[in-house]
């Protein structure tokens, strides 16, 4: 059963706070379309810090049955675009997780959402990452970490990613991840411009373009190699040369805004900029955080929508 409340925040000693991170794809290319109807794909993803918060309190279950699940949000943004109710993948991760390991234990659940939506950013994916690290202990379940990112993949392609909190390469439809370690934190600032895309739409709408011809076959493999590298030694100047995204010229023939706030990033001296996965969220890489803290005020004087400065946690 799900019981939909408002949120009223009370504290308890079961009560377990965590926080689930933004992310930003440095890299992101299509390899190709599957027969599944997903993309295969080779991306880079950092997560950033600008963060969800879930509070997760196990309840007892009703004698035969099964704890209840309530489940309440919070948000910066109108509501209208996330799902409150039982779809809302938190409850969904929650309900796979019980399903399949037998758990018969509730819990009561409380999102506070701050990540802007349906931008690229990852924000679904990320609570619904938390939910089940955090169900899997409070619940006693302590299934290995491979057995929960097998779980995560039916959830979401990009919730693999977030159980292994930080920086990583992930390819297949993104669920098979690969951590890069030792890497250094990057100053971006983000910018969600007032319009945002379903990835599904933005897969298609790169389905219609025509294919890239002109590239190097080894192209994404020495971009994901140099940013990897980059990362890890700390040589962030060229990193704008190894970035892109190819869904970006998907997104653009979406949404006008796209290429509107390209040429205004395009203008500043960030060392790199592109949009975020499927977008519509757009961020530039800075030299360090006084340099981020510049090119954002410039940014927000030119009201192109709400900007972040953030960093990346490694
Ligand atoms: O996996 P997720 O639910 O996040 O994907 C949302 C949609 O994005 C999919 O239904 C699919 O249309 C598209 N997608 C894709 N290839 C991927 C990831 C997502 O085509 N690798």
């Amino acid at each position: 059963m799900v019981v939909v409340r408002r949120m009223n925040l009370r504290q308890n000693e079961s009560k377990r706070i965590v926080h689930a991170p933004a992310k930003l794809n440095l890299f992101l290319d299509v390899l190709d379309r599957r027969d599944d109807g997903y993309h295969e794909l080779a991306t880079l993803i950092v997560p950033v810090r600008l963060y969800d918060s879930l509070s997760f309190e196990p309840l007892s279950a009703d004698n035969d049955q099964p704890g209840s699940i309530e489940f309440s949000m919070r948000t910066c943004e109108s509501v209208d675009r996330i799902p409150t109710d039982s779809s809302n993948l938190v409850v969904r991760a929650l309900e796979l997780l019980r399903g399949r390991s037998g758990c018969n234990l509730g819990a009561r659940v409380e999102l506070f959402k701050r990540i802007p939506s349906a931008a690229g950013l990852g924000g679904g994916s990320s609570d619904a990452a938390a939910a089940l690290r955090v169900a899997n202990r409070a619940w006693r379940i302590d299934w290995r970490p491979e057995k929960l990112a097998s779980l995560a993949a039916e959830l979401g392609s990009d919730v693999p990613f977030f159980l292994e909190q930080g920086t990583a390469i992930c390819r297949g439809r993104g669920e098979r991840v690969q951590p890069i370690a030792g890497t250094v934190p990057l100053d971006v600032v983000i910018l969600k411009p007032p319009t945002s895309l379903a990835t599904a739409d933005v897969y298609h709408a790169l389905d219609r373009l025509p294919v890239e011809s002109h590239r190097p076959a080894d192209h994404t493999e020495r971009c994901l190699a140099s940013l990897s590298s980059a990362l890890r030694r700390g040589t962030i100047n060229d990193l704008g040369r190894w970035m892109g995204n190819r869904l970006q010229a998907a997104a653009a023939v979406l949404s006008t805004w796209i290429g509107r706030v390209q040429s205004e990033f395009a203008e500043l001296d960030f060392l790199g900029h592109q949009l975020s996965g499927s977008g519509s969220a757009y961020f530039g890489v800075c030299r360090h955080a006084q340099h981020a803290r510049r090119l954002a005020a410039v940014l927000e004087s030119r009201q192109l929508g709400l900007v972040y400065v953030t960093r990346s946690c490694c």
